[in-house]
C-alpha cells in the first residue's frame, strides 16, 4: 500500500481535514458526515504510520494528545498579558470614560467594540508561517506556562491558519490571545455522563477547563469538551493588521478562528452601554461574568497606557453578581437510575439574577467532607444558565456553633437497603434492583424523547405508576389497562385513553430506541443505535459475546462487560421475555438487505436535510426518511436527489441551488412521501 502513498494525498489530507473540523467545530456547520471525517482521518493515520517522517506538526492526528510531560516550561510572553479594570454599574462606566477623555482628545470620537467577557482561561497562541507552534497560559502576565500540547487538543484552535485557501494573509509570525471555556451545554453533558457512571462530577465549567489544562497527560485534556474564543493580537512581526478591534475581530474569523458571534461594533458610549444593558448572562451558550468595552482604534488604545496591570482603552462592565450567600437548611440525597445516591443543597431560598432558588447540587459526598459544609452554614452559591445551582463554600467565619455535621446516610432514602460505597469509588450506590427509585428513574429515561418517546406518560404519572404498584419494570407499562389507569389521581376517560393510545403507538418505536430504553450503563443514543444495526432484535444482542461487542467501532471493553452484565441478569431477562410476550419486539432488517427497501416509497432517493423543520428534530428526519427506504447524507454532491430545507439553512443550501437540486419543505416531504405510496 505504502508505494502507492503521495506526499500530495498526504497534505491534500490535511488540508481537507482542517477544513472540515473547522466547519464542525467552528462553523458547527458540517458538510461531510462524522463517518467520512473518520474514514479520511484513517487514511491520514495510515499514511503516517508507513512514512512517519511525513507526520506534520500541524497534522490532526496531532489532536489526541502526546507523551505525558514531567513538568511544564516557562514561556516569557511576547509583551506583558493585561487584565481589565472592573465596572459594577453604568455610572462606573461614565466616570472611565470621562477620565479617559480628559487623558486624551481623541476619545471624544471615538467608537467601542463590546465583547461578552468569558468566565475561562486566558491563553496565548503562537503561530508561525501559519502554523500554530506554541500555547501558553497567562501565568503572571509576564511568564506562563507552555500548555502546546493541551491545546493542540481542543478541535476549536486552528492548528495552522487560514484555514481557507483563499483566507487574508497571515503574518510571519502572529500571536493571538484567546479564553478557553466549556459550554454550559458541554458540561451538562459531561456532567450527566459522569452521573451515569458513577463517577465524581465537576464543579464548574471554568474550573474544569482550568484543571484540564493543568493536566500534564495531553491524551486526558482531549477528552474534555474544551472551546476557544479568541479576541485580540498580542504581537505580529512581518505583515499587517487591521487597526481597529472591530475589525481585528473579522479579520481572526476570515483566519478560521473561533470568536464569539455576539460581540458589537458601537458608535457611542450610550450605545455601548446599552447593549451591555441589554445582554443577559442566561442567553449566552457559555459562562459569561459581564460584557467588555473596548476603545476601537487600537492605536488609540494603546496611546490611553495601564495602570497596574489594567489597560485603559477597555473596561469590563460586569453583570450583577450571579453568586449570594444564604443557609443551608438541609442535605437531601437523590437515587439516580444506576442506583448512584448523590446528595444535594436544601437552602433557604434566595433570589439570584431574577430566579428564586431553592436547591443546589453539592456534588457528591466528598465535597461535603472536603469542604466541611455543616448543615446550618451560610453557603456561597453560584448559579449560571441551566447550569443546575451548586455550593461553592461555606462561610466559616460566621458560624454561631450550632451548625451539625453531616455524614452520608447508611441506608436508601428510597427502599431502605444498606448502601454501597465501592472501594476506590467516590459515589455510594444503592444495589437493590427492585428499589423505587431506581425503577422511577429507569422509567423516566425509558419514556423519555431519547428512548421510546411516550408523549404524555411524565414524571409525575410515573411516580404515580410505581407508588399504585401497577408498574415494577419497564415492560409493566404495555399491560396497563384503563381501568388501572382510572384508578390514579387526576385520570378520566380521556387522559387514561391518551396514555393507553401513546404507549400502544410506542410499540411500533424501531429497536435503537428500545435499546437506549433499557438503560443499560453506558449505552447511549449512538451505541444503541450502532448494536440495533449489527442484531436484528434484543433476542440475538442478547446472544452477542463480549469479544464480538468490543470488536465494533467505538465500543471498548467496558461498554461490551456493560452490555453482557445487562443481558446476563435474571431480572432484566425476565423483563425481556415480558417485552416480548408485549410484543415490543421491533426487529431491524438488516442493512445489506435492499430487496424490501426497494419497493418502499423513498427507495434509491438520496437526501441532505439543512435548517430547523417545523415539526421533526434532525434526527426524527433522518429516521421518517430511512423508514421510507431513502438515504440521507451529510453533505450536497452529484448524487444528492433533494435538499430538505428548514428555517436558517447553512450553506447546503447555496451549494443545492448551485446544482439545481430541488428542495422540500418538510409537508412536501411528507407529499412525496405519500405519492409516492400510493
Ligand atoms: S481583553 C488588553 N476581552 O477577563 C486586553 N479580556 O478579568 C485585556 N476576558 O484577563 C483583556 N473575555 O482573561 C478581554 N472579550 C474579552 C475577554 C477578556 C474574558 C478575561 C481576560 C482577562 C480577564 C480580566
Amino acid at each position: 500500500m505504502s508505494s502507492k502513498d503521495s506526499k500530495t494525498e498526504y497534505h491534500f489530507l490535511i488540508e481537507h481535514l482542517h477544513y472540515h473540523n473547522y466547519r464542525y467545530h467552528v462553523l458547527n456547520d458540517p458538510v461531510i458526515s462524522d463517518y467520512e471525517f473518520d474514514q479520511k482521518l484513517n487514511r491520514l493515520k495510515a499514511i503516517e504510520e508507513a512514512h512517519p517522517d511525513w507526520t506534520m506538526p500541524d497534522s490532526p492526528s496531532q489532536r489526541a494528545g502526546a507523551e505525558p510531560l514531567s513538568q511544564f516550561n516557562k514561556v516569557t510572553h511576547p509583551v506583558p498579558i493585561l487584565s481589565l479594570g472592573n465596572a459594577f454599574d453604568e455610572q462606573d462606566i461614565r466616570d472611565w470614560h470621562a477620565r479617559i477623555m480628559r487623558l486624551d482628545e481623541r476619545v471624544r470620537e471615538a467608537e467601542f467594540t463590546v465583547e461578552p467577557k468569558l468566565d475561562g482561561l486566558t491563553v496565548v497562541l503562537h503561530y508561525q508561517d501559519g502554523t500554530f507552534v506554541q500555547g501558553a497560559t497567562r501565568g503572571n502576565g509576564e511568564v506562563g506556562e507552555d500548555i502546546t500540547e493541551n491545546l493542540r487538543t481542543i478541535k476549536s484552535l486552528p492548528l495552522h491558519i487560514p484555514i481557507k485557501t483563499k483566507g487574508p494573509k497571515v503574518p510571519e509570525s502572529l500571536v493571538v490571545r484567546g479564553e478557553v471555556i466549556i459550554t454550559k451545554a458541554d458540561f451538562i453533558q459531561l456532567n450527566e455522563r459522569l452521573e451515569k457512571e458513577g463517577k465524581k462530577t465537576y464543579l464548574n465549567p471554568r474550573n474544569t477547563a482550568a484543571g484540564s489544562l493543568r493536566q500534564l497527560d495531553s491524551k486526558i485534556t482531549a477528552q474534555r469538551p474544551l472551546t476557544l474564543l479568541v479576541y485580540a493580537i498580542v504581537n505580529h512581526q512581518d505583515g499587517e493588521v487591521p487597526d481597529t478591534q472591530w475589525e481585528t475581530l473579522s479579520y481572526l474569523k476570515a483566519l478560521g478562528f473561533p470568536v464569539a458571534e455576539s460581540s458589537q461594533h458601537c458608535k457611542t458610549l450610550d450605545d455601548a452601554i446599552a447593549m451591555c444593558n441589554n445582554s443577559d448572562p442566561d442567553t449566552f451558550p457559555f459562562e459569561v461574568d459581564g460584557m467588555v468595552i473596548k476603545v476601537d482604534k487600537l492605536n488609540l488604545s494603546q496611546d490611553l497606557g495601564v495602570v497596574g496591570k489594567d489597560p485603559r482603552g477597555a473596561i469590563a462592565y460586569k453583570f450583577p453578581a450571579m453568586s449570594v450567600t444564604t443557609k443551608l437548611m438541609d442535605i437531601g440525597v437523590k437515587v439516580g437510575r444506576t442506583g448512584v445516591i448523590t446528595p444535594y443543597a436544601v437552602l433557604q431560598p434566595v433570589e439570584i439574577g431574577g430566579v428564586v432558588v431553592r436547591h443546589a447540587t453539592l456534588h457528591n459526598f466528598d465535597f461535603i467532607n472536603d469542604k466541611d459544609i455543616r448543615i446550618g452554614d451560610r453557603v456561597l452559591i453560584k448559579r449560571a444558565g441551566e447550569v443546575i445551582p451548586y455550593v461553592i463554600d461555606p462561610i466559616k467565619d460566621i458560624r454561631s456553633g450550632d451548625e451539625v455535621r453531616y455524614s452520608p446516610p447508611a441506608n436508601c432514602p428510597s427502599c431502605g437497603d444498606p448502601l454501597v460505597n465501592p472501594k476506590d469509588e467516590v459515589a455510594y450506590f444503592c444495589t437493590n434492583s427492585a428499589c423505587p427509585a431506581q425503577l422511577i428513574r429507569n422509567l423516566e429515561h425509558f419514556v423519555s424523547r431519547e428512548a421510546m418517546d411516550i408523549v404524555g406518560l411524565g414524571v409525575n404519572t410515573v411516580h404515580q405508576l410505581v407508588e399504585a404498584g401497577l408498574v415494577k419494570d419497564i415492560a409493566d407499562l404495555y399491560r396497563l389497562e384503563k381501568p388501572d389507569l382510572l384508578k390514579l389521581e387526576g385520570f378520566g376517560e380521556k387522559k387514561a385513553d391518551n396514555l393507553i393510545t401513546a404507549i400502544e403507538q410506542s410499540r411500533a418505536q424501531p429497536l435503537h430506541r428500545l435499546v437506549t430504553g433499557l438503560g443499560i450503563r453506558l449505552v447511549g443514543q449512538v451505541a444503541a443505535q450502532a448494536l440495533s444495526t449489527h442484531y436484528p432484535d434484543l433476542h440475538t444482542l442478547s446472544m452477542a459475546s463480549k469479544e464480538e461487542i468490543e470488536a465494533m467501532e467505538g465500543f471498548g471493553p467496558n461498554m461490551a462487560e456493560s452490555i453482557i452484565a445487562w443481558f446476563n441478569n435474571k431480572d432484566n431477562q425476565l423483563i425481556l421475555d415480558k417485552l416480548k410476550d408485549s410484543d415490543v419486539w421491533p426487529v431491524e432488517k438488516p442493512q445489506e438487505d435492499v430487496g424490501d427497501a426497494g419497493n418502499l416509497p423513498l427507495a434509491g432517493l438520496t437526501f441532505v436535510i439543512t435548517g430547523t423543520l417545523p415539526t421533526l428534530s434532525r434526527t426524527e428526519a433522518k429516521e421518517l426518511i430511512e423508514s421510507k427506504g431513502g438515504k440521507v447524507t451529510g453533505s450536497v454532491s452529484g448524487n444528492t436527489d433533494y435538499l430538505l430545507l428548514g428555517e436558517n439553512p447553512g450553506s447546503k443550501f447555496a451549494q443545492a441551488q448551485k446544482r439545481d437540486i430541488p428542495t422540500l419543505s418538510e409537508d412536501a416531504l411528507r407529499q412525496l412521501i405519500n405519492e409516492k405510496s400510493a
